[in-house]
């Protein structure tokens, strides 16, 4: 080993790298000997490089342009850099979107952070320990597979990325800027925040009715009760044995499709049936996915999915089997063969299309033909491949939607309604779509609960439609409505006590409160979390709960640096100050980069929102310059010169005068209450805690609470070891009182029991 990794971070949310791009991979690299080594000082590095990665040189650079990055090697570079940019092109050639990478000195020689961004967090893991072998093997020249990372990082997209239908979805949510949080491995999303949450799991909604889904997914139901809404349907019956398939078969005359009564993707439906040997089979191919078997009248003509969504009518597509053209000389084996090379083709859901599998269904649906696997088809000749259209067995879609006649429209709405289905897949086979089904012998073969999306968002042919924009509309009619208010805080000292007395005043206004501090996790007042949970995955914890209706997140220096914010943005932020604390911590040994990690909370606030500076502070005061939101002001002094520089520019601002908290907007003051009435402040004397009442009224201010409910929460948070554990907590005795107080050192943090 040339170099030693000597920690890998995954950061979610803005972060101290970037507060943009909330996808960061964050390795430390020591290059030990290396750093006397750069590229061009190893002989034939470049060349292996290039020859190994060729598609580096897409890679720009600081230089800008094409091939900046292979020059930076050809001319020297460092290989944490080299790093970087072998772990960003592995997962794109991967087929996963990362572009974004810095390679960071650190002050120890030789130790570099090696940023760069990724798609899936276990790909962007293996991709940073892979970038590291790879660049020790073309340093020693020995040969690499790097095949078998390309193909293990496919694997893991495969496994971790939400299929093609709930990407969509998730996608849109993303451009409408509402939240997402995943809450499992599989497809379970939360869109949105706290109690205007909703969720998703494929294109099943939490809007959606269950008895709906349970209907849907019971096709003799269904028939049932389309049949008495007066929907065509096919004829058919329930069959048990071969007796009742025989009585079913008279009851609807040949030909007739026979499948399982809960099935799915077509699994053991088999359609056209002319004979009764034929059923037979059927039935026991059917009854290998349940034991309700269907036996129906087989509807020709063109296998048809209407997409109905909120009760409206959004999207239709044909669906043709799983097929090969002839070109005369390859036999169908051959030709399915050519035709799942198509990148477009995949493993089940994972991509537009799926793989066409040869089964039993396949060969026997051939022989129906006269074919078989070797049968070399004239040019141009289509051969269908299986007896049902649907895309889960390599069928293919053209979409129709602009050619869907007005009253098949309104019957389509109507089942919907009948089903009450609000992402509703609507199965019909007819001649066309462009004629009423009801006139042209078409009948709905199903109701789909979870309706597969790719047909309609990438049609072999046709119009791709964003068939995901109606689910949002419904789910969130107004985007803004998809989240709850966030405050967070951070700083050096008060934190705790700011976030604590914020949340209180939210109570006073009539929310339900979640927030997070040191000593834990608060929903509704009751601790549900004991411990420090100043990090991202307890702020996610509180905006996960769907009681929670305001939301006020202390954000530690610890859990920034360890995983970033993890939420992407908040409505206002208080930063109470910087000290000298803790220095020398994951790097940050200086107090200017501890403002920087500090930074990210203020700047991580939304451009209508505020972020809340103390303006006694030169580093939170400096951070007004970066934060693309709007800025207020605290101070414990009236006179503080940018105190009266920012108001004179109309600015929100909140001073301590004449034993006050005055609230300032431009030329305007208001009084909010008497510092002496304050209890946290102790009649005045924990000046430190009116600094913290002052960034908490600005938040409370911002988040529109009226002055009466704030003067209320400011009065009555009253400070004891329930409501600020640790902080200036005073026990009566008859002789003498005791105060308890967190003090913090420069090193650590430890209560000291005052005696007065
Ligand atoms: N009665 C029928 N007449 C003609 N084709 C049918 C009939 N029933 C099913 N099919 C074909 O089989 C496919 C699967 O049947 P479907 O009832 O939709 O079950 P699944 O839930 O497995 O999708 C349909 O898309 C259609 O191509
Ligand atoms: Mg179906």
């Amino acid at each position: 080993m040339y170099m030693r990794i000597a920690d890998i971070k995954i950061m979610s949310g803005p972060n101290y790298w970037s507060i943009q791009r909330h996808k960061l991979i964050v390795m430390l690299l020591d290059l030990e000997e290396l750093e006397s080594l750069p590229t061009n000082a190893i002989t034939g590095f470049y060349e292996r490089l290039v020859a190994l990665i060729p598609s580096l040189s897409s890679h720009l650079c600081t230089e800008g342009v094409a091939g900046g990055f292979l020059n930076r090697v050809k001319e020297g570079t460092w290989m944490g850099h080299v790093v970087e940019h072998i772990a960003l092109e592995i997962q794109s050639l991967a087929g996963m979107d990362t572009c974004f990478g810095r390679t960071v000195e650190t002050d120890k020689k030789g130790l570099y952070h090696i940023v760069f961004s990724y798609e899936e967090a276990r790909a962007g893991k293996y991709a940073a320990k892979a970038a590291v072998r790879i660049a020790e093997f073309l340093i020693k020249g020995e040969n690499y597979d790097l095949e078998s990372d390309i193909k293990t990082l496919k694997q893991i997209a495969v496994e971790e990325h939400v299929g093609p239908s709930t990407y969509s979805i998730v996608k849109e949510a993303i451009n409408r800027d509402i939240p997402i949080l995943r809450l499992d491995g599989k497809s379970l999303m939360q869109l949105g925040y706290g109690a205007k949450q909703k969720r998703i799991q494929a294109t099943i909604a939490s809007t959606t009715s269950l008895i709906a889904v349970e209907l849907a997914g019971d096709k003799e139901a269904t028939k049932k009760i389309l049949e008495s809404a007066d929907v065509p349907v096919p004829k058919g019956e329930i069959i048990y044995d071969e007796d009742e398939l025989k009585d079913a078969i008279e009851y609807v005359g040949y030909p007739v499709a026979i499948k399982p009564v809960d099935g799915n993707h077509g699994k053991g439906a088999t359609t056209d049936i002319k004979s009764f040997e034929e059923a037979v089979k059927a039935m026991n191919a059917a009854k290998q996915f349940s034991k309700r078997v269907i036996c129906e009248s087989s509807i020709s003509g063109f296998d048809f999915r209407a997409l109905v969504i909120n009760k409206k009518f959004i999207a239709a597509a044909m669906r043709t089997p799983a097929s090969v053209t002839g070109d005369g000389i390859h036999t169908i084996q051959q030709l399915i063969e050519i035709e799942n090379s198509d990148p477009k083709r995949g493993q089940g859901h994972q991509n537009v299309l799926t793989f066409i599998k040869v089964d039993e269904a396949t060969i026997d649906y051939l022989t129906k033909k006269g074919l078989t696997l070797e049968t070399i088809l004239p040019a141009g000749e289509e051969c269908w491949l299986k007896p049902t259209a649907n895309l889960s067995t390599g069928g293919t879609a053209t979409d129709v939607t602009e050619l869907v006649h007005p009253a098949n429209i309104s019957l389509f709405e109507r089942i919907a309604r009948v089903i009450d289905l609000d992402i509703c897949g609507i199965d019909i086979i007819a001649e066309s779509l462009s004629t009423p089904v009801k006139e042209n012998g078409g009948a709905v073969i199903e109701v789909n609960a979870a309706p597969g999306f790719r047909m309609h968002l990438e049609p072999n042919k046709g119009t791709p439609r964003n068939v995901a924009a109606p689910v949002l509309d419904m789910l969130f009619p107004n985007a803004a409505e998809s989240t709850i208010p966030i405050v967070a805080v951070s700083g050096t000292n008060g934190k705790t006590t700011t976030t604590r007395l914020i949340a209180h005043m939210a109570k006073k206004v009539g929310y339900k409160v979640g927030y997070t501090v040191t000593d834990g996790i608060y929903i509704k007042d009751e601790q549900v979390v004991k411990g420090d949970c100043s990090g991202p995955a307890s702020a996610q914890f509180v905006l996960k709960d769907s009681a929670v209706e305001f939301a006020v997140l202390e954000c530690a220096r610890g859990g920034i640096l360890r995983a970033g914010l993890g939420f992407p943005y908040c409505h206002a932020a208080v930063i109470t100050n910087v000290a000298e604390d803790h220095l020398g911590l994951n790097g940050i040994d200086t107090i200017e980069k501890l403002a920087r990690v500090k930074s990210v909370v203020a700047e991580s606030v939304l451009p209508g929102g505020y972020a809340i500076l103390n303006a006694d502070d030169d580093l939170v005061y400096a951070m007004k310059d970066k934060v693309k939101s709007k800025v207020a002001l605290f101070s414990m002094y009236e006179n503080n010169i940018r105190i009266k520089r920012h108001c004179a520019q109309g600015g929100l601002a909140a001073i301590c005068s004449h034993n006050y908290i005055v609230l300032m907007q431009g030329s305007k003051r208001i009084r909010i209450e008497k510092v002496g009435n304050i209890p946290i402040t102790f009649g005045g004397k924990a000046e430190f805690n009116i600094a913290n009442v002052l960034g908490a009224t600005l938040a409370a201010y911002v988040s529109n609470f009226n002055l009466d409910d704030i003067r209320s929460g400011l009065q009555s948070f009253i400070p004891s070891a329930e409501v600020t554990p640790g902080r200036m907590n005073m026990f009566q005795f008859s002789q003498f009182t005791v105060m308890v107080q967190v003090i913090r050192s420069s090193s650590h943090s430890r209560s000291r029991i005052i005696f007065c």
